[in-house]
């Protein structure tokens, strides 16, 4: 093991900067192996004594500095491994920094690097000391200036944050251009881009009647696949302002794609910076989820601008207070722009898959965490996905009203501020009369609460008592856990599934909303004339797991009446994963009762959805193996594999007629993104998936919807299919097939090829590992680009259950050997990878020992403190 981990970083520990920089002046000399980066930052010390300043550099060769005009001598500065010290006079000072950098080598793509031969940054969250030295926290603000100077051919398109200035030419071959932010920012949001674009242009009158230019700036020949993201920025732009009042404050919008980008895309003021992947779409290149992703992603970065840009994080203890938030306006935006009951439901499969998973595991940790390790470490599930469910919650337990008011509270109080939770929690607090000291417990307290109902009606009394409980199970450094207030949806149903009007506190309703604050806690219903079946946590309105005390009659008859999709949905998801746990715990028994009163609820809730296909999708949508982990101990996901690839066919067998009648649907005509189309096309790729189950019985026609797929989606779900099919039957030839020629269409456009490479990755064909090896060895294949190393490593150990988890370790060790190739160029993305065994307690006493034998050779291997990190805490 490692002994220079280093110490935590402590929330307690926090101090002010004992400096303002009053502003920042940059002037970059840009050249691949060796720029040259002037810094002259004006300010003075806002307090205290102290004569040192301490600025953050990282991987920087000082060239020169000096203070108010004059050189500093050796004696007045020290270099050390984090940055640099310098002995400042007292008053205001003007100190200039020269250093020197290389972006070519920067293959961390954090700092200043570059990707297809053009220069971009990534900042967030301690980027910029690796590009100058700068007091690189997120509570300096400071309005930048920048100029930049380059090769006139080989860059002609220079950008930075805020405004252009000026620009012109430098002699016949270089030139330059200067551009200005005046809006105070942290050093995280700064960013630079220079290189050769395709730019696709439109505009967007902002509600005061500016007309502000938008651009997005793609490889050469991706213009016309820049409209979708376009027509989002614009949408996303226009919704701000009606939903939150928020108006776009800058002459410019400016967005770079770039191919080799650690995370989706980053906020930087005026500059957003964007992994390829999240920009380019058309029918033929994009399936619906890239679409979806894409309209999300440009929203949340867009929605970033007021919430994280004009108010920033203190510290990055803080950070879902801009993350939480913005990840819930996101999905607020998708759910007006599609169908608000599929995007809820859609954010809740993502929530449990991914946040659940991480809650339950050595990596659990709170919303506001009180300390981290490395920060790269802290842009997880539970601060994005659990962070939004928060403020979700925050808006039902203190009403729409409040919760406007609140907000607009906290835009007028911090508004070009650096802000904490506290902070947030404070400007809603003076909007509400709700206590809010308690629900600031949701930021603090890691773990998944699980609620368990009982109910109990008395005929005499005409009451139904539902008695709440809530518990959550210990989590790294909190054993022990306190009460939360806990809002849940709730409405009584009749035995014959008429939803009913019942009092609770002398008011009437068919909804009510009830607030677990305790341990446990008595509801009583009155005006009860026989006995009901509760439905709870309607619209998932709390981020809890529930045990709802009612049993699979109840269940059904409740999906079948329910008229609030989500509560629909959820029901049937919840008979299914019950189904799931039985089978596979009774592997012999035939289970046919169950079985088939489970696939009439099935069959009945799609024939009555088929007028909603995005919908009746979700409903032939049948739990992951990897949520069902999360319901067991010694998972065996082989065996749970099995089990429910025997749910599918049964339900395949059963519906055949009317699935094979939604896959002989296509739309004809001009491609449509909208969400209607998508939905009738998910339709389609539910029923494909379904019948793949039936193994070779349907080859020849999902290899027929392959070839005659007018669009990726249908393609993909087409490829998909086959590669699910586990015998060496007709299917394996056929997606070896297809697998050609989609190669031969595709292999010049990465981030379809990326596609190639995931659907093998995520393949159960009994070649896997073999073909796994292969991919690793294809000519396009690149340690160096992120989107192709989770296009294997990341698709095959977070959506390849069988195959990462297979018995005899192969899979752990397959994911372990590229890790410790990747580390070395990348750590955010070994670090991410290596989340991948957050889980590995859970699994069977084999699986167990081999995942361990894996995490000690990586422990073994002096790996990057990122990766470091999780090894330590996964091993802890
Ligand atoms: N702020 C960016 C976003 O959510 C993500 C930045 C990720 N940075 C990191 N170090 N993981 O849009
Ligand atoms: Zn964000």
């Amino acid at each position: 093991m490692r002994t220079d981990t280093p110490p935590p970083v402590r929330l307690t520990d926090y101090r002010p900067y004992p400096f303002v920089i009053k502003h920042v002046h940059l002037d970059f000399f840009l050249e691949p192996t060796k720029t040259r980066v002037r810094n002259k930052m004006t300010g003075k010390r806002s307090f205290g004594e102290h004569a040192l300043m301490n600025l953050d550099g990282e991987n920087l060769k000082l060239i020169s500095i000096a203070i108010n005009g004059l050189a500093v001598p050796e004696e007045e500065y020290e270099i050390t491994p984090e940055g640099i010290s310098i002995h400042m006079p007292a008053g205001e000072f003007c100190l200039e920094i020269e250093t020197e950098i290389s972006p070519e080598t920067n293959t961390q793509l954090s700092g200043l690097y570059m990707s297809g031969g053009r220069f971009c940054t990534q900042c967030e969250a301690e980027g910029f000391r690796r590009i100058t030295y700068y007091p690189d926290r997120p509570d300096v603000l400071a309005p930048f200036d920048v100029r930049m100077e380059a090769d006139k051919d080989a860059y002609p398109y220079l950008l930075s944050n805020g405004n252009p200035v000026r620009s012109g030419n430098i002699g016949t071959d270089r030139h330059f251009a200067i551009w200005s932010d005046p809006h105070p920012k942290p050093s995280y949001l700064f960013a630079l881009v220079a290189g050769d674009f395709d730019v696709y242009t439109d505009s967007f009158t902002t509600m005061s009647g500016k007309e502000t230019p938008l651009a997005i700036y793609v490889d050469k020949g991706d213009s016309d696949r820049s409209a979708y993201a376009m027509d989002a920025l614009k949408r996303s732009m226009s919704w701000d302002e009606d939903v939150f009042g928020r108006e776009y404050d800058l002459d410019v919008f400016n967005i770079v794609a770039v191919r080799d980008f650690n995370f989706g895309a980053m906020e930087n003021k005026g500059l957003n910076i964007f992994n390829a992947a999240y920009v380019l779409a058309d029918g033929q290149t994009a399936t619906d989820a890239d679409f979806e992703a894409i309209e999300s992603i440009v929203a949340h970065e867009y929605f970033h601008n007021w919430t994280g840009n004009r108010i920033t994080c203190r510290d990055w203890f803080q950070l879902c207070l801009k993350e939480g938030l913005t990840v819930y306006r996101d999905q607020e935006f998708s759910a007006d722009m599609r169908s608000r009951s599929v995007t809820r439901i859609k954010d809740v499969i993502r929530l449990r898959s991914r946040q659940f998973a991480e809650d339950a595991g050595p990596l659990a940790h709170a919303v506001r965490p009180d300390e981290y390790a490395r920060i790269d470490n802290l842009y997880t599930a539970t601060v994005y996905e659990k962070g939004a469910e928060l403020i979700r919650m925050l808006r039902v337990l203190i009403g729409d009203t409040a919760f406007f008011a609140g907000l607009n509270r906290y835009f007028d109080s911090y508004d070009g501020k650096a802000a904490t939770i506290e902070d947030f929690l404070n400007a809603m607090q003076l909007s509400t009369s709700e206590d809010l000291r308690n629900f600031a417990r949701w930021y603090s307290q890691s773990g998944t609460p699980t609620v368990t109902a009982k109910g109990v009606h008395d005929t005499i009394a005409r009451t139904y008592t539902l008695t709440l409980k809530q518990h959550t199970s210990a989590t790294p450094g909190q054993p022990d856990k306190i009460a939360l207030p806990i809002p849940l949806k709730t409405a009584l149903f009749s035995g014959k599934g008429r939803r009913l009007s019942t009092k609770l506190n002398g008011q009437a309703n068919d909804e009510h909303l009830l607030i677990l604050r305790d341990f446990e806690q008595d509801f009583v219903f009155t005006d009860v004339s026989s006995a009901p079946i509760h439905s709870l946590n309607r619209g998932f309105s709390a981020p809890v797991r529930l045990v709802d005390g009612l049993n699979d009659a109840n269940r059904s008859a409740l999906a079948a009446a329910d008229n609030d999709p989500f509560a629909q949905w959820e029901g049937l998801q919840t008979l299914a994963r019950n189904i799931l746990l039985e089978m596979s715990k009774d592997e012999d028994g035939d289970h046919k009762d169950s079985l088939s009163a489970f696939i009439d609820a099935i069959d009945e809730a799609y024939t009555a959805t088929i007028d909603d296909p995005a919908f009746a999708a979700l409903i032939l949508r049948m739990p992951t193996v990897g949520e069902l982990i999360l319901d067991q101990k010694d998972a065996d996901p082989s065996k749970l594999h099995a089990t429910r690839l025997k749910l599918k066919r049964a339900i395949a067998r059963h519906m055949q007629g009317s699935l094979v009648a939604t896959v002989q649907h296509s739309d004809t005509g001009v491609f449509d993104p909208s969400a209607a189309a998508a939905g009738r096309r998910a339709l389609k790729a539910a029923a494909i998936d379904l019948l793949s189950g039936l193994q070779d019985e349907h080859a020849d026609r999902i290899y027929e919807s392959f070839l005659s797929a007018p669009t990726m989606t249908e393609k993909l779900s087409a490829l998909n299919a086959l590669a699910n099919v586990e015998n060496g039957g007709p299917s394996g030839e056929y997606f070896d097939k297809a697998l050609l020629a989609f190669e031969e269409e595709w292999k010049d456009t990465p981030i379809v090829m990326d596609k190639w490479f995931s659907v093998q990755a995520m393949s159960i064909r009994a070649d896997l590992r073999a073909r796994l090896h292969r991919l690793c060895s294809h000519p396009d294949f690149d340690f160096k680009n992120p989107n192709r190393v989770r296009a294997v490593a990341a698709a095959f150990a977070m959506n390849n259950p069988v195959g990462f988890h297979a018995p005899d370790g192969w899979g752990y060790e397959f994911l372990t050997d590229i890790i410790l190739k990747v580390d070395g160029l990348n750590p955010a993305l070994s670090a991410r990878l290596t989340t991948s065994f957050e889980s590995w307690r859970r699994f069977s006493p084999d699986r167990q020992a081999h995942a361990e034998k894996q995490l000690r050779r990586l422990d073994d291997a002096n790996l990057s403190k990122n990766a470091q990190d999780i090894i330590t805490r996964a091993l802890a």
